[in-house]
């Protein structure tokens, strides 16, 4: 699963939200059917899901294939009931207008990481295969890497993402939740880009745009960046200290019908540094001062979802709405939690940020 070593404080181990960089990967976000047969056959999913990632990665050792799988707010209550992870909540639309973060459909995210496609794709029909008709899939995106980690918009794209220790203190929930240790969050967000016009600009222009340079990937020094720029609005600080989030976003595309996209993807420990970020982008920081990037990208979809940690995944089968739902400790109903030593991450004053339902 993951391949990054998980401090010993951490008894809960995470689904494989920090992996290397893979070439290849699927996106498919999908709705449950609301029947209870259907809820049923998800249920007993969630414990198959690491023998199927298993069996197909077996058959090609160095293919590096992870699955990452997430639940969206409504399928939680709908699937498994109560306890429920402290931060999940139905995506939040930021902006208006042409500039909007939109709210799509979502029950279930999966993840699928590899190195060659084939893997990817073996997954995702194995995995699509045993839900058959319990869900209906509602997006399914197969990203590539762009040579040298490029975004779709010709800009290296994941440089300034957390590695190691660091990533899995800004992902991994603790002490804060402790029902929920070694779970994550994740929000993601399909783009399309308007290429006719990102490409009309200069280099100095789009440089400017993201706050970097375009062929070394060097952030553009402090006195000529603008508060606008991409890579400025996406800086979090909290009393002095940066919260960062994970990213692994693929570029995608069909150059036959004119369709060329960035399907974003960010772990994080709370939704609320991602959702400031989106608030940074779509509205502005202060507002009026918006990221130039969307004039020339559109959201169309949007979603969040909560990743329990590996053991509560499979857990999760022997759950119901109606075997928990008079729970009211959580450790009870699941796992025992020890927690994060390390709950130092002060994302206090971010939870309180403007929130847009
Ligand atoms: C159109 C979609 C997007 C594209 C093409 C894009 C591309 C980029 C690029 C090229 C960089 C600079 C290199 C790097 O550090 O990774 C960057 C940085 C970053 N982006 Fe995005 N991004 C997109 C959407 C988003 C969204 C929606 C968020 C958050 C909600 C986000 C968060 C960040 C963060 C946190 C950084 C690092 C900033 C820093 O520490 O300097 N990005 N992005």
């Amino acid at each position: 699963m993951s391949d990054t070593p998980i401090p010993a404080a951490v008894t809960h181990e995470p689904q494989a939200v920090s992996v290397q960089v893979t070439p290849s990967a699927i996106f498919i976000v999908a709705t449950v059917n609301p029947d209870p047969a259907s809820r049923e056959t998800v249920r007993a999913w969630c414990a198959d899901i690491a023998a199927l990632v298993r069996s197909v990665g077996k058959r090609v050792p160095a293919g590096g294939l992870s699955c990452v799988c997430g639940f969206g707010s409504e399928a939680w209550d709908a699937l498994f009931g109560a306890p429920r992870p402290a931060g999940l909540h139905p995506f939040r639309e930021f902006g208006s207008g042409e500039r909007l973060a939109v709210a799509t459909p979502g029950d279930i995210l999966l993840h699928i990481r590899a190195n060659q496609m084939d893997l990817c794709f073996e997954l995702a029909t194995q995995l699509m295969g045993r839900l058959a008709t319990a869900v209906t899939t509602i997006d399914e995106v197969h990203g590539f890497r762009n040579f040298d980690q490029r975004a779709m918009i010709g800009f290296v794209d994941g440089t300034e993402n957390p590695t190691g220790h660091e990533a899995v203190t800004f992902t991994v929930v603790g002490a804060e939740d402790p029902g929920f240790a070694g779970g994550s969050y994740v929000l993601t967000q399909k783009y399309l880009h308007d290429m006719t016009g990102w490409n009309a600009l200069s280099v100095e222009t789009q440089e400017r745009i993201i706050g970097r340079t375009k062929l070394a990937d060097i952030e553009l020094d402090a006195a000529v960046k603008p508060s606008s720029s991409h890579s400025s609005l996406t800086t979090l600080d909290e009393n002095g200290e940066e919260v960062k989030i994970l990213r692994d976003n693929m570029p995608f595309g069909r150059p036959g019908f004119g369709e060329f996209g960035t399907y974003f993807i960010g772990y994080a420990r709370s939704p609320a540094p991602i959702e400031q970020m989106l608030e940074n982008m779509f509205v502005g920081r202060p507002p009026g001062n918006y990221d130039r990037l969307l004039d020339f990208s559109r959201a169309v979809t949007g979603g969040l979802f909560f990743v329990p940690s590996a053991p509560l995944l499979e857990a999760l089968a022997e759950r119901s709405p109606s075997t928990v739902a008079s729970a009211t400790d959580t450790s009870e109903s699941l796992p025992s939690a020890e927690a994060l030593s390390d709950g130092s991450l002060n994302i206090g004053s971010l939870k309180g940020a403007p929130q847009h339902e």
